[in-house]
C-alpha cells in the first residue's frame, strides 16, 4: 500500500516537474521571439506573456474601436509597429513603401491564421476556399479568372436597370417615413437594399429583404454577422451565455447554404435544358466548377455564402456612412444635391452616362471610405525578410495593413479628421499608397465598380428626393464588427423634398 502511494507521489511530481518544464520552455521560446521582433519599434509590452492584449481587452469592454489606439502607435513609435501576443508577432506597416511591396505582389499569400478562422464557423463550413478567404494562389487564380466576366463593365452596365429598381423600392420605403418626425436607422434600410441586391444580381434570387420584415433570409444573413463579430472572442463556444447565439448561427449558417444548394441544382438543370443564358455570379460560379475534375460543390457553396457577405454589409456601412457624413456637412450637402438635381432634373431612372456626371458624388463616396472605410485593411504572411522604411521584418511574419490608420494620418493627409470631398477632386494629387479601401492589387474588391455603382444609385436618388436630419443624441462611433460600421446605426428624420416639375412619378 505505502510503495503504491509512494510510486503515486512519484508519479504527481515527475508531472509536476514535467509541467514546470514546458512552462519553462514555452517562456525560453517566448523570450527568443521576443528578441527577434524587440528591435521593431512598439508601445511597451503590459505583461510578459500577454504582451499588448491587455490594453486591447480594456478598450474592447469600452466599445472603442482598437484601430484608434494603432492610429496613436503609429504616430508615436513610427510607420512600422510591433504587437504581442503571447508567443506571437505581428507586423503593421502603415508606409505606402509596405502597401506597394506587399499588396502588389502574387508572391505574399493572405495570412493562414486570420483568414483559416472563417473557413468554419462554430463548427458549421463557412467561407470555405471561397474567394476571399482562398490562400491557394493556383486555385484561387483559377476561381478569380473564371468570375471575372460577371464583374466586365459591358456586365455591369446591363445591370442598371435592376440598381434602379431596387433603390426606388426603397425610396418607396423611405416615403412612407418621411414626416420630419419619424425615426429609424438608416443603416437597417440601406442592409435591406443591398441584400435584395445582390441576391437578384449575383443568383437570381427575390428576396424582399425591403418590403418583408419576416422572411428568414435576411435575419438568416444577420446573424451569420452576428456570429461572426462573435467568434472572435476567446473560448466563446464554452460560455453558457452564447449558446443561443451559436445555435441561431449555425443555424442560419446551415439555411444560407441549403438554399444556396436549392439555387445552384435550379440552375444547373436550366443550363442543362438551355433555358439560361445570364452570364450572372451563380453561372459563372457553375462554369468554374465545371473546368475542376472534381465537382466541388462546397465549394461552389463556399462562394455563394462569401459573396453574400462580401456584397452586402460592406456596401449597406459605406452607404450610411456617407448619410452620417452629409448631414453633419450641410454645406457639402447642398454642393452634391444641386450636382444631382443637375444632372437628374425631373428624370427618374439613372442611366449609366449620369453615373459619370456625378462626378462630386464619386468625391464624397470616397472621402466617405477614406474617414470611414468598411473594411479596414487586410492581412499578409511573408516567408522571407524585408526591410520597410528600414525597419528589418523577419521572415515567416504576419503583416498587418490599414486604410483605416493611414486615411487618418497626418503624414498622408492633411487635416485628416476633416470631411473634405475636394481632396479627391480632378486636381488634386492622388493618394500614394496610402488610401485603400478596396485592397489593392491582385487580391484586391472584385465587386469594387459593382459598389460603387450601387451606391452611387441610392445616393443620387436619396438626395434628389429627401431633406435628411440626424436624430440628436447618437454617439457617431465606429463598431468594429467584422466591417467597421456605425455602431448607433444613423438614427434619422427625412422630409420629402420638392420635386423638379414635370417628375416621373
Ligand atoms: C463598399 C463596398 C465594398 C468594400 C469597401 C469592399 C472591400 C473589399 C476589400 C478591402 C477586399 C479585400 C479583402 C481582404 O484583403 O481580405 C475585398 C475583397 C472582395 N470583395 Fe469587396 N468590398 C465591397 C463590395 C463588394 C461587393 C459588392 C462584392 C460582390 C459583388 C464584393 C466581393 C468581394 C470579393 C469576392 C472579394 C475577394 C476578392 C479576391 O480575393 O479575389 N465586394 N472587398
Ligand atoms: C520559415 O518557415 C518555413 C516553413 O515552416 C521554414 O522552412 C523556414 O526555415 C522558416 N524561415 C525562417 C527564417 O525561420
Amino acid at each position: 500500500m505505502a510503495a503504491l502511494g509512494g510510486l503515486a507521489a512519484a508519479a504527481l511530481l515527475l508531472l509536476l516537474l514535467l509541467l514546470l518544464l514546458a512552462v519553462g520552455l514555452y517562456c525560453c521560446y517566448v523570450r527568443h521571439v521576443h528578441a527577434k521582433y524587440d528591435h521593431i519599434p512598439g508601445a511597451p509590452r503590459e505583461s510578459f506573456l500577454l504582451g499588448h492584449l491587455p490594453i486591447i481587452w480594456r478598450m474592447m469592454e469600452k466599445q472603442e474601436l482598437i484601430h484608434d489606439l494603432f492610429l496613436q502607435w503609429s504616430e508615436k513609435y513610427g510607420p512600422v509597429i510591433r504587437f504581442n501576443a503571447f508567443h506571437r508577432v505581428s507586423v503593421m506597416i502603415l508606409s505606402p513603401e509596405g502597401v506597394k511591396e506587399f499588396l502588389m505582389s502574387p508572391q505574399y499569400p493572405k495570412d493562414p491564421l486570420v483568414y483559416g478562422r472563417i473557413f468554419n464557423m462554430f463548427g458549421v463550413r463557412f467561407l470555405g476556399n471561397g474567394l476571399v478567404t482562398d490562400r491557394n494562389y493556383e486555385h484561387w487564380h483559377k476561381q478569380r479568372k473564371v468570375m471575372d466576366p460577371a464583374f466586365s463593365r459591358t456586365y455591369l452596365i446591363g445591370l442598371m436597370e435592376t440598381f434602379n429598381e431596387k433603390a426606388e423600392e426603397l425610396m418607396e420605403k423611405l416615403e412612407e417615413k418621411a414626416d420630419g418626425k419619424k425615426e429609424f436607422s438608416m443603416l437597417t434600410m440601406m442592409s435591406r437594399v443591398t441584400l435584395d441586391v445582390i441576391a437578384k444580381i449575383a443568383f437570381g434570387l427575390e428576396l424582399n429583404a425591403l418590403s418583408d420584415d419576416r422572411t428568414p433570409f435576411p435575419h438568416a444573413v444577420t446573424m451569420i454577422m452576428k456570429g461572426m463579430t462573435e467568434m472572435r472572442i476567446p473560448f466563446v463556444k464554452y460560455m453558457p451565455g452564447k449558446q443561443k447565439m451559436i445555435k441561431e448561427a449555425r443555424e442560419s449558417l446551415r439555411l444560407l447554404r441549403r438554399v444556396g444548394k436549392e439555387c445552384i441544382d435550379q440552375r444547373r438543370e436550366a443550363i442543362q435544358s438551355g433555358k439560361e443564358d445570364t452570364l450572372d455570379i451563380l453561372t459563372q460560379i457553375l462554369k468554374g466548377d465545371a473546368l475542376e475534375e472534381t465537382r466541388d460543390d462546397e465549394n461552389m457553396l463556399d462562394n455563394f455564402v462569401t459573396f453574400f457577405v462580401a456584397g452586402h454589409e460592406t456596401t449597406a456601412n459605406q452607404l450610411s456612412f456617407t448619410v452620417m457624413a452629409l448631414a453633419q456637412h450641410p454645406e457639402i450637402m447642398e454642393r452634391v444635391q444641386a450636382e444631382v438635381d443637375e444632372v437628374l432634373g425631373a428624370k427618374r431612372d439613372i442611366s449609366y452616362e449620369d453615373l459619370g456626371k456625378l462626378k462630386y458624388l464619386s468625391q464624397v463616396l470616397k472621402e466617405s471610405l477614406r474617414l470611414y472605410p468598411p473594411v479596414p485593411g487586410t492581412v499578409r504572411w511573408t516567408e522571407k525578410e524585408n526591410v520597410i522604411e528600414g525597419v528589418r521584418i523577419p521572415a515567416n511574419t504576419t503583416v498587418i495593413f490599414s486604410t483605416y490608420i493611414m486615411g487618418r494620418m497626418e503624414r498622408y493627409f492633411e487635416d485628416p479628421l476633416t470631411f473634405n470631398p475636394d481632396r479627391f477632386s480632378k486636381d488634386a494629387p492622388k493618394p500614394y499608397y496610402s488610401y485603400f479601401p478596396f485592397s489593392l492589387g491582385p487580391r484586391s474588391c472584385i465587386g469594387q465598380v459593382f459598389a460603387q455603382m450601387e451606391a452611387k444609385v441610392v445616393m443620387a436618388k436619396l438626395l434628389q428626393r429627401f431633406e435628411f436630419q440626424l436624430v440628436p443624441g447618437q454617439s457617431f462611433k465606429l463598431l468594429d464588427s467584422g466591417t467597421l460600421r456605425p455602431l448607433d446605426g444613423v438614427m434619422c428624420k427625412l422630409k420629402p423634398r420638392s420635386l423638379p416639375k414635370g417628375f416621373q412619378a
